[in-house]
């Protein structure tokens, strides 16, 4: 089994976007992946942003897409086209949706992943293994940042990890200094974090005590 080299990504969900490419700057030298969260307001009720804002992002970090969006299959390779590194879509939206999605990623030579909700049950992403690149778990409803962590979703990373030792099992939400070591233990190697990066003191400090959780 391979010792998984653990990942950081902070969210930009938690950043200040009025200057986003100076909050992006602040963590850039120590992150993996930069986190970007995309809602519409009908897959999840919050809205954040679409593909534009993506072209005005400055980083050398490759952009780790999540799209909390309906028929996101759609609008991929306008994501693609403005730098996504990879994308996830949501297994709620159906095995159709889900599938012509991860095609549609794949077909533009990028990794692709696909994300579930809390309370969906862990067996809806059976269709998608050996197809997915990465799975995403939720830990927290999708919609808002700075939300309290759903431990009891820590079974499906558990679950995961020991029927697919080499997938890369992503966690989002509500990740802190209680919650990410938890995340490590059940087998997680990529820590999206976005309130606990950007909205600390010391963002440098919080990245490192994650990253100091490597096993
Ligand atoms: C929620 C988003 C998360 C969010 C996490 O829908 O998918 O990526 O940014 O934020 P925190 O780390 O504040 O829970
Ligand atoms: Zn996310």
């Amino acid at each position: 089994m391979k010792i998984p080299k653990l990942k950081i990504s902070p969210s930009i969900l938690a950043a200040d976007f009025g200057r986003l490419n100076e909050e992006i700057k602040s963590i850039e030298p120590y992150a993996d992946f930069l986190h970007v969260d995309v809602m519409d307001g009908h897959f999840v009720p919050n809205i954040t942003f679409g593909y534009t804002i993506l072209n005005c992002i400055k980083s050398k970090l490759p952009l780790d897409c999540h799209l909390m969006i309906e028929n996101p299959a759609k609008h991929i390779h306008h994501f693609i086209e403005s730098g996504a590194a990879r994308i996830a879509t949501h297994v709620e939206l159906g095995e159709e949706m889900t599938k012509l999605s991860l095609e549609t990623t794949k077909q533009f030579g990028k990794p692709a992943g696909v994300a579930i909700s809390p309370k969906t049950p862990v067996e809806e992403l059976f269709p998608y293994f050996g197809l997915a690149d990465y799975f995403v778990i939720m830990t927290v409803v999708p919609g808002f940042g700075g939300q309290e962590f759903m431990r009891e979703e820590l079974s499906k990373v558990s679950y995961l990890r020991e029927k697919f030792p080499e997938v890369e099992i992503v966690i989002d939400g509500g990740m802190n200094t209680a919650t990410a070591p938890l995340a490590i233990k059940a087998g997680a190697d990529n820590l999206v974090a976005g309130s606990f990066v950007f909205r600390s003191d010391d963002r440098i400090k919080a990245i490192e005590f994650l990253k100091s959780l490597e096993k």
